[in-house]
């Protein structure tokens, strides 16, 4: 199975002509890697600009709202992004969670609305550092999961993917350790089968392969041929990282090998 990686540009860059350069300069880097699926999730204001020339990198947004059309002033719908060429959209990212006050009522909606309209959600879920200090992680996406699939049915998990992005870990420098992550992959695995899982949350070029391949124990269980290692996450969310070309290059070619 292919490795995921997805770029969260967030808010960035401040023009057009940044968003193509940025753009060519990875499309460029990545031609020629195999075994990884590159996604760009740039601005709204961005997509149009880089919608023709994606072929090898995919094209997803970075939030949508829960209606197909009508009066929702400034919210853009997901048929709107699967028309300029997204395939994928990230939904419940904690600086939305955090800043625009964002639920998982509101995210299950976003949800379902996304997979009406034949996107690929990224559902973005994490414990605060409060939380884990108190020994609530599990809980917290446990909660968050059930809350943000709540009613859901089992057949459409397949259409989603899950990343686990501690909020402490994002745009700090301090990347969750690589066997506490692995925890939580193992835990999430309990419940979400098939769901590919990925990782985000201060990605950079030395630490990416270790969230991607399973050195570490606990391999428990026995694998099949072209099985996924239990303790490996399916790819990764990157944001800072991914608006530096040439480590998100850096980070692609190792999660290839
Ligand atoms: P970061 O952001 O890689 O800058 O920590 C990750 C994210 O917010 O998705």
């Amino acid at each position: 199975m292919k490795k995921l990686i997805v770029a969260n540009w967030k808010m960035n860059p401040q023009s057009i002509a940044e968003t193509k350069r940025i753009f060519s300069v990875v499309k460029k880097g990545i031609k020629n890697i195999k075994n990884v699926e590159v996604v760009i999730c740039p601005p709204f204001t961005a997509l149009s600009s880089i919608q023709y020339q994606v072929s090898s990198i995919k094209l997803g947004a970075q939030d949508c709202f829960w209606e197909e059309k009508g009066a929702f002033t400034g919210e853009i719908s997901p048929l709107m992004l699967k028309n300029l060429g997204c395939e994928y959209v990230i939904v419940g990212h904690s600086e939305r969670r955090k800043y625009l006050k964002e639920t998982d009522e509101m995210i299950n909606k976003k949800i379902k609305a996304a997979i009406i309209a034949k996107l690929k959600p990224i559902l973005c879920i994490g414990e605060t550092l409060e939380e884990r200090k108190k020994g609530k992680t599990f809980k917290v996406l446990n909660e968050q999961l059930k809350r943000a699939l709540n009613h859901l049915p089992t057949h459409l998990l397949n259409h989603l993917i899950i990343a686990y992005e501690p909020v402490w870990a994002i745009g700090t420098g301090q990347a969750c350790d690589t066997l506490e992550a692995k925890k939580v992959i193992l835990f999430l695995r309990k419940s979400l089968k098939k769901t590919p899982v990925l990782y985000g949350g201060s990605v950079n070029s030395k630490n990416a392969v270790s969230y991607v391949k399973d050195y570490n124990p606990p391999t428990t269980l026995p694998l099949a041929k072209g099985e996924r290692a239990p303790a490996a996450f399916d790819g990764l969310l990157i944001g800072g990282a991914s608006l530096k070309r040439k480590e998100f290059i850096k980070i692609a070619k190792a999660i290839s090998t």
